[in-house]
């Protein structure tokens, strides 16, 4: 069979190829995680200093190369410079805060139900942990899943997205200098083929992106027996009250809804204005969309993006919506979408129900806070729901009964704090929270330990 090729390309700039690598193929994967298995036992083995050690020079190492990072992210992936430098910083307080938790109690000691001994339980590593990631925090987020895998002693397997293989393979050799042995974080490249073997080999599996692929990937795993997490689409809506203070929450709403051109799981899609706050939030936000240029949106991934969200566009105007912002495509090289505000879009358009990657917003308007509530929670893409209000009622009724993983009051949906658990409710994702003490837990079980005298007390 012809060896088939993974590219990466610029996407500011079609012409510039970034990268491009033979795929590996599904027995180079099952042979990695053979190799991981057996490195595995040494890295456990090596204690808790070791590993500590080696993630501290981990994120010594991102910070230390921190402007030539952020340059290939923004090269790659085509991320603005400000948001590329800030994933590039956090990706080192990632690799810092988890350097941290080797150290950490794994467990607790109980009380015998009679007589002498000592009850304890005991959280162990799994083995080889397959991480699956997505190009759009392609250091950040391969950061997240390894670095908690690796401090309570597994070993990881990445497969990044074809579209951030520079990235994924640049982070290898950061860890490779850092003193992370290879067989104990390695990177394969690939697409479907390498994540599909991934999954068939790895002892837990970690997977962001498409709620399509998830699903598969969510039921691979469940088939074999091995614990599965899914980071899956959001479809994220922003509730504004008519308390709140317009200009911020529409500046909010502008980097939530373009900021990296809307390509974030956690990017806002739907703003549901209440009552009096929908004309001047309808004016300020058309305003600050409009102020929005490419160091804060960019291009969108590939043209593939382009033409889906430019079509998408196209069929819910044929379909009677109405253009507040944006709409065109700008008349340009790279891959560029206008950030675009909708409104009127049908409810069983795709643009109104489904996870579009882009940076575009429907514009609803809801009578009250309680049909602002059920609007946001109409779909099954929950993963992060800002509220913008000066009021504690109105905020402590959304932290209640929003339906969603995150609620944000007077802050972006996008947006993420490292150290506390990340993850969606009903279809935006499935198993344990990411991050924070939460990843730790994930990839590790709890072993109870019975120790009783061997002889009469
Ligand atoms: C953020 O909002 O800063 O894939 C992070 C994603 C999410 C991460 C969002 N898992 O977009």
């Amino acid at each position: 069979m012809p060896a088939v090729t993974i590219t990466s390309y610029n996407p500011a700039d079609p012409d510039d190829l970034v990268v491009a690598v033979e795929e590996p193929g599904a027995e180079a994967v099952r042979a990695a995680v053979g190799r991981a298995r057996a490195a595995q036992g040494d890295w456990l083995a090596a204690g808790a200093a070791a590993r500590s050690a080696a993630l501290g020079r981990m994120a010594d190492a991102v910070e230390a190369h921190a402007p030539e990072l952020a340059a290939l992210i923004v090269r790659e992936v085509g991320k603005p410079q400000a948001e590329a430098a800030g994933e590039v910083a956090r990706t080192a307080a990632i690799w810092r805060y988890y350097a941290q938790a080797p150290y950490a109690p794994s467990g607790a000691v109980h009380e015998t139900a009679a007589g002498p001994g000592l009850l304890f339980t005991r959280r162990r590593p799994y083995g080889v942990a397959g991480l699956i990631a997505p190009w759009n925090f392609p250091l950040a987020i391969p950061g997240w899943k390894a670095a908690p895998a690796l401090a309570v002693g597994n070993a990881v397997v990445l497969k990044p997205a074809p579209e951030a293989t520079a990235c994924a393979l640049r982070l290898a050799e950061l860890a490779a200098s850092a003193g992370l042995p290879e067989d104990v974080f390695t990177v394969l490249p690939g697409g479907a083929t390498e994540g599909a073997a991934l999954v068939d080999t790895a002892d837990v599996v970690s997977f962001t992106g498409s709620t399509g692929v998830g699903r598969a990937v969510v039921r691979a795993a469940t088939e074999r027996g091995v614990p599965v997490q899914a980071e899956l689409g959001g479809l994220n809506a922003a509730l504004v009250l008519p308390d709140a203070d317009i200009e911020p929450a529409a500046g909010h709403l502008a980097a939530a809804i373009a900021g990296y051109a809307g390509q974030k799981c956690t990017a806002t899609s739907r703003v549901i204005a209440v009552g009096a706050a929908y004309e001047p939030l309808r004016e300020a936000l058309v305003k600050a969309l409009a102020a929005v240029d490419d160091t804060v949106c960019g291009p969108v991934i590939n043209a593939g993006a382009r033409d889906r969200l430019t079509g998408a566009v196209s069929s819910a105007v044929e379909a009677g919506a109405v253009v507040l912002a944006g709409g065109r495509v700008p008349d340009r090289a790279g891959w560029y979408v206008e950030p675009t505000l909708l409104t009127d879009v049908p409810a069983e358009h795709p643009l109104a129900s489904e996870e579009f990657f882009g940076p575009i917003a429907v514009l609803h308007a809801a009578a009250d806070l309680d049909e602002a509530i059920a609007l946001a929670n109409d779909t099954p893409h929950s993963l992060s729901t800002s509220v913008h209000t000066r009021s504690l009622d109105v905020a402590l009724a959304a932290a209640d009964r929003l339906d969603a993983g995150m609620v944000r009051v007077n802050a972006p949906s996008s947006g993420v704090d490292f150290h506390l658990p990340f993850g969606g409710t009903k279809g935006a994702g499935h198993g344990d929270r990411e991050q924070g003490q939460a990843a730790l837990d994930f990839y590790t079980v709890s072993r109870t330990v019975s120790v009783l005298p061997g002889g009469a007390a």
